[in-house]
């Protein structure tokens, strides 16, 4: 016994000592005011502490009990941040005008966390880190967290990999079938489709390196004193983890020091009493309404809220609305029940639960389809339409676009998810698919996290793509070295003949 616990003594100090991925300091930066992006990226910090490392967490939001070895910097002020938009006004933007804002709402998030002051006493205190891990959501200059800190930079994407980590892994993005994360088009498209997506990316690309980048840079000076060139450190990332399977996204080309870990959220817990009473006794099955955390359902019209009232009196199955206010605008059915926040992958798991009525956000599709339930789609901004867009072509979900929400329409996709069995049969495919993983998701993002750690930075991941200027990558030089050879024998040939002819002409 004695001699068992000198062992376990001396394993535990030399694995800190040595720090060989285990008690790693690791910092975590989600700027996004978006809950659910934060509920995600924090899940991974809390996971990370709960195996012994060391994590601080610098976001807008705030765990609502303490947990050990998990401190937080907390940046306030974008608790109303977005308060007076009705986020379902953007439904009918543009995809050029949302690239656009998407740089503009990065810009805000940057901006916002280095000019707090929590934020920058924690700068100029004298802690140290063994690795960042920051949110990829258009925010560059905070990537200067990991140049000041000399440690190893991952990159989290909440979203599969997309245009804004593709440049920065490396790894190749053709415009003829993968979409633009902002659009809605899967990577089947039509002509016409692939014409706005090839314009969208050209645009993308363009906005990016003349504006968006060049602005991150100005503020990474500003804040980091002695930084270099951003480009130096935003092309030298180390790993990037990507909130997605092929399986719910779409197979594109990634380079190796992409890891997909999607569904690395889920973990499940028992249901609160009432609601496991509510799923339990529903002998028709259940069906689940939440249009996630960002959207509101204020910001619904009377007529809008009535509309699902009505289509839901109607119905012989419970329903469970994830609802923020007190009260619906007419007498509540007695089917319903509301509540202003839900543990959402549980209630999903729940064998009872036949339908989700969703907004198609990665993180709800995502549980979704892990636990096979069909999916309403009613997609309003950001990449939902486009996630919903890639479940139809699965099987697994109907679209009801927002403008044609009627009783009529809900009602039509109601009856065909839950008296069509082929809805219920692709998405238990899905989830069969989701489950048959080698290793689980959230083990998988920990070990890789892990893995930098160890290999100082695994430089060996990335690919000679990031050294390559445009011209070198596209082969530009060496198409145009080709042509200046091939033309030679041209010129030489027309010289030859002009000489030939100018002499037979003397000669004559
Ligand atoms: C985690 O917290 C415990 C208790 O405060 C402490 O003993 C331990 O050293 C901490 N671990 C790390 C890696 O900081
Ligand atoms: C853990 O992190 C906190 C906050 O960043 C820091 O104050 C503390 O010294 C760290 N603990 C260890 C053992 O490094
Ligand atoms: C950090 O270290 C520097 C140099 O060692 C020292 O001058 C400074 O006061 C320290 N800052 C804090 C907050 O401890
Ligand atoms: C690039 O990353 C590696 C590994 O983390 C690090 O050693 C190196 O200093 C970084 N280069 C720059 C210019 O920051
Ligand atoms: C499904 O079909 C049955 C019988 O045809 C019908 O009564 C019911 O209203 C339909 N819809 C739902 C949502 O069950």
């Amino acid at each position: 016994m004695e001699k068992m616990l000198v062992r376990f003594f001396l394993v535990l100090v030399a694995c800190c000592f040595v720090r060989n991925g285990c008690g790693l300091n690791i910092l975590g930066v989600f700027p996004a005011h978006g809950y659910s992006q934060y509920l995600i990226g924090s899940s991974l910090m809390t996971e990370l502490a709960r195996r012994g490392h060391n994590v601080t967490v610098i976001a807008p939001h705030r765990q609502n009990q303490a947990i050990q070895n998990y401190s937080e910097i907390y940046v306030e002020g974008l608790e109303n941040f977005e308060a007076d938009l009705n986020l379902f006004d953007l439904e009918k933007d543009y995809t050029i005008w949302k690239v656009y804002s998407l740089y503009q709402l990065g810009l805000t998030f940057t901006e916002h966390t280095l000019a707090n002051k929590a934020v920058q006493q924690f700068l100029a205190s004298n802690q140290s880190f063994d690795l960042v891990i920051c949110e990829q959501f258009a925010t560059e200059a905070l990537y200067g967290f990991a140049w000041h800190f000399n440690a190893p930079l991952v990159m989290f994407s909440t979203i599969g990999p997309s245009e804004w980590i593709s440049d920065k892994a490396g790894y190749p993005l053709p415009f003829s079938y993968v979409p633009h994360g902002l659009s809605k088009f899967t990577s089947h498209m039509n002509f016409i489709q692939r014409f706005e997506n090839v314009y969208v990316h050209i645009f993308d690309i363009i906005y990016r390196n003349m504006f968006a980048y060049p602005t991150q840079n100005k503020v990474a000076q500003k804040y980091f004193s002695g930084i270099p060139h951003l480009d130096l450190i935003m092309y030298n990332v180390s790993l990037f983890l990507t909130n997605s399977h092929v399986a719910i996204t779409e197979p594109v080309p990634v380079t190796p020091n992409v890891i997909e870990v999607g569904g690395l959220q889920i973990s499940h817990r028992k249901l609160p009493k009432d609601l496991q009473d509510f799923l339990d006794g529903a002998s028709h099955g259940s069906i689940y309404l939440s249009m996630g955390s960002n959207l509101r359902s204020r910001d619904l019209t009377n007529e809008q809220k009535m509309v699902f009232v009505n289509t839901f009196s109607k119905l012989k199955q419970r329903v469970l609305w994830k609802y923020e206010e007190d009260k619906l605008p007419s007498k509540q059915p007695s089917n319903v029940m509301i509540r202003k926040w839900l543990p959402q992958q549980d209630v999903l798991a729940h064998p009872n639960v036949k339908a989700f009525i969703s907004h198609g956000g990665l993180l709800g599709s995502t549980e979704a389809a892990f636990s096979g339930v069909p999916i309403i789609g009613i997609p309003i901004f950001g990449d939902q339409k486009m996630n919903v867009a890639k479940l139809v072509t699965k099987g697994t979900t109907i679209h009801v676009p927002y403008n044609s929400l009627s009783e009529e329409s809900l009602t039509n996709a109601l009856n065909k998810i839950l008296n069509n069995s082929k809805y219920n049969d692709a998405a238990k495919r899905l989830s069969s698919i989701l489950n048959d993983q080698q290793t689980k998701p959230m083990d998988r993002a920990i070990y890789w996290i892990e893995y930098v750690h160890r290999h100082r930075g695994a430089p060996f991941l990335k690919p000679a793509s990031l050294e390559l200027m445009w011209y070198q990558y596209f082969a530009v030089d060496v198409l145009l070295a080709t042509c200046t050879l091939l033309s030679i024998p041209i010129v030489i040939y027309c010289i030859i003949s002009k000489c030939k002819y100018r002499i037979k002409d003397k000669l004559e």
